[in-house]
């Protein structure tokens, strides 16, 4: 009997793997998620997922008035759809400061790109007045405007905020061109960029009047500790004239050709996530304490980030994994009280959300971190119906997070991330093998039960750079311009049971999934 019974449990083991591609092997992980909002919690903003657009791209990304970018807009909207606002853009990056205005140029742009600088944008700028229609070709969507701070040029639009200098604490540093002498400190900045923005000021009101007076995000620098300190620059009176609306900082989790850096051990790792935006709270931290008695509910941004700086790397920042980091990475700092993360883009970027237009490098289309943009502003909800607060919910590994949404004090959705490397490629071409899963008992409080949805970011696996989709929805340029398209050959939409406040959940490697709690009852 013994033996009988061991070989039907071994026919039974191998007939669920022919038929069910998953490999149970793993144990499961408990985790408690709260029914009410945890004190860590953090509350995002509006437009929450927004992003951050080279300022010398910013026409291939949204086209003119004659030829807008419908394909971006489309893009945009299904955002929109998901979090209430369409994503807010900035539109700034190392070119607004080599931007000049030449009013009698004919074409938006006219840039030269030296290699010895840089071969992935124009190191010398020209805008034309052709420039600015960029701003009106997306219905519903609000703009910060970067100035120039390297060489000081002013043009006006009709914007929600603005922001003069893009990362000025490389200005004596840049590999782009040194543009301050050494001894320029903290003090010299904060002069200019005051004597800056009243300048910008005065000129608004006398030109346009009916813009009233701007607000400003500052000081975007690119880090907490390189040559110029943010925080000596609000001691050093950044905000004397009260006009600054948000704190700005950008970050990168690392360099496109810093040597180390891989998906697993770089963007695929909760805790190399968690030490990279350490700076940024122990910086808003220190703000909010020196500026609780001027303006204690400042919020705090990232103006610019993505996942590795010098515009991403091939295989890393293009491939599904990146877009697995971007769920993570901006939850972390959603819990984080990082209350708008704006997700920077250029034209041939190799960590693009999309790609706006064809060119000779990179074929026009939606690359996969724009699927972790969508996951996260579906995990956000609609921001603009109730007080959302996300909270993390404490996992063993690096190559795993978790975090629960709450609406209005309510327990809404739990998003689980298994960052678990698994590379299709690499395992196709050996014994096919299948993918293994992580199974997670969701303990939510005792009270409840009924059945929660399950939404899936998933792809074939973490190497992907297509067929990538979001609850079997596809979002890519070829099947709909950009438009929400359900696939045949992906689920949507599947059913959990809550019984007794459990949920069993698998997530295969490589993979998210989202649980939506809507449809559960729960007596707490
Ligand atoms: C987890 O899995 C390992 C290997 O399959 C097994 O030895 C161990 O007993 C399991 N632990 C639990 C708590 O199930
Ligand atoms: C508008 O965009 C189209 C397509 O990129 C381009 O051919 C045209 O020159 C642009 N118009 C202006 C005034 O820049
Ligand atoms: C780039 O650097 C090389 C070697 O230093 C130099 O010969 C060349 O003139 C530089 N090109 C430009 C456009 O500055
Ligand atoms: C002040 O701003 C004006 C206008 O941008 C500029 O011409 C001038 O050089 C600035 N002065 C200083 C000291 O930065
Ligand atoms: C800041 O940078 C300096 C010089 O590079 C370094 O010695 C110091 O440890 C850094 N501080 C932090 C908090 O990273
Ligand atoms: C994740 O990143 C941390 C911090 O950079 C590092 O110590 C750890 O080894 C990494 N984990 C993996 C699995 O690569
Ligand atoms: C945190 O900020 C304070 C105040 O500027 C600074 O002294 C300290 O070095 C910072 N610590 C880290 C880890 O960045
Ligand atoms: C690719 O396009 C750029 C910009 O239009 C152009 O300067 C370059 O010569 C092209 N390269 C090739 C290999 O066609
Ligand atoms: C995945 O496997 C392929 C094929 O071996 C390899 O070229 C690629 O670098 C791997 N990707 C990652 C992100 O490790
Ligand atoms: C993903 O895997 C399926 C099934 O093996 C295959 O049909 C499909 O072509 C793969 N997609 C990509 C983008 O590799
Ligand atoms: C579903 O089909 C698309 C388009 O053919 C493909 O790219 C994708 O990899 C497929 N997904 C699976 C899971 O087979």
């Amino acid at each position: 009997m013994h033996s009988k019974s061991v070989l039907g449990a071994a026919l039974f083991t191998a007939l669920a793997r022919c038929t069910d591609p998953v490999d149970h092997r793993g144990n499961t992980t408990a985790i408690t998620v709260s029914g009410s909002v945890p004190h860590h919690a953090g509350t995002p903003l509006e437009a929450f997922v927004s992003y951050s657009i080279e300022f010398a791209f910013f026409p291939d990304f949204a086209g003119n008035s004659s030829e807008p970018n419908t394909f971006s807009n489309n893009l945009l909207n299904n955002l929109g759809n998901l979090q209430g606002t369409k994503p807010y853009i900035r539109v700034g990056g190392n070119t607004q400061d080599y931007a000049l205005y030449d009013s009698s140029l004919k074409t938006a742009t006219f840039g030269i790109v030296n290699a010895n600088r840089s071969v992935d944008y124009p190191t010398s700028l020209s805008v034309g007045p052709s420039y600015f229609e960029s701003y009106t070709t997306w219905p519903n969507t609000k703009f910060i405007h970067g100035f120039n701070l390297g060489k000081n040029a002013l043009e006006s639009g009709r914007l929600l905020y603005w922001e003069l200098g893009n990362e000025p604490d490389l200005f004596k540093t840049s590999a782009q061109g040194i543009v301050r002498p050494a001894s320029w400190n903290e003090q010299d900045y904060v002069s200019e960029w005051l004597n800056g923005t009243r300048s910008i000021k005065a000129v608004l009101a006398r030109a346009c009047p009916d813009l009233g007076a701007p607000k400003w995000i500052a000081p975007s620098f690119a880090g907490t500790n390189n040559s110029l300190q943010p925080i000596q620059t609000w001691q050093g009176g950044l905000d004397a004239d009260k006009d600054i609306a948000l704190i700005s900082s950008h970050n990168y989790i690392g360099g496109a050709t810093q040597p180390g850096v891989t998906l697993q051990g770089t963007l695929m790792n909760h805790s190399s996530t968690v030490r990279s935006i350490s700076h940024q709270l122990n910086e808003s931290s220190y703000l909010a304490t020196l500026l609780r008695s001027l303006n204690p509910s400042l919020p705090f941004i990232l103006g610019e980030t993505d996942s590795l700086y010098n515009e991403g790397a091939p295989g890393l920042s293009n491939a599904f994994g990146a877009a697995l980091w971007g769920v993570d990475f901006n939850l972390w700092c959603a819990t984080n009280n990082i209350r708008r993360v704006h997700m920077h883009q250029g034209t041939d970027y190799r960590y693009g959300a999309w790609q706006p237009i064809e060119t000779n490098k990179t074929t026009k289309g939606t690359k996969p971190p724009y699927y972790g943009s969508i996951a996260v502003a579906a995990m956000m909800g609609d921001l603009t119906k109730g007080t959302t607060a996300i909270a993390n919910l404490p996992l063993q590994h690096d190559e795993e997070a978790a975090y629960a949404a709450y609406v209005g004090g309510m327990l809404k959705r739990v998003m689980v991330i298994n960052m678990h490397e698994y590379n299709y490629t690499i395992i196709s071409s050996a014994a096919p093998s299948p993918r293994p899963s992580q199974t997670y008992a969701l303990n939510v409080p005792q009270g409840c039960s009924g059945f929660g949805v399950v939404q899936r970011l998933m792809a074939n696996g973490s190497d992907a750079i297509s067929g990538i989709t979001w609850n079997g929805v596809s979002y890519d340029h070829e099947l709909g311009n950009g438009m929400a398209v359900a696939m045949g050959n992906a689920t949507r939409n599947e059913i959990l049971e809550v019984n007794s406040g459990v949920a069993t959940l698998d997530v295969p490697w490589s993979s998210a999934a989202m649980v939506n709690l809507q449809c559960c009852k729960c007596g707490y």
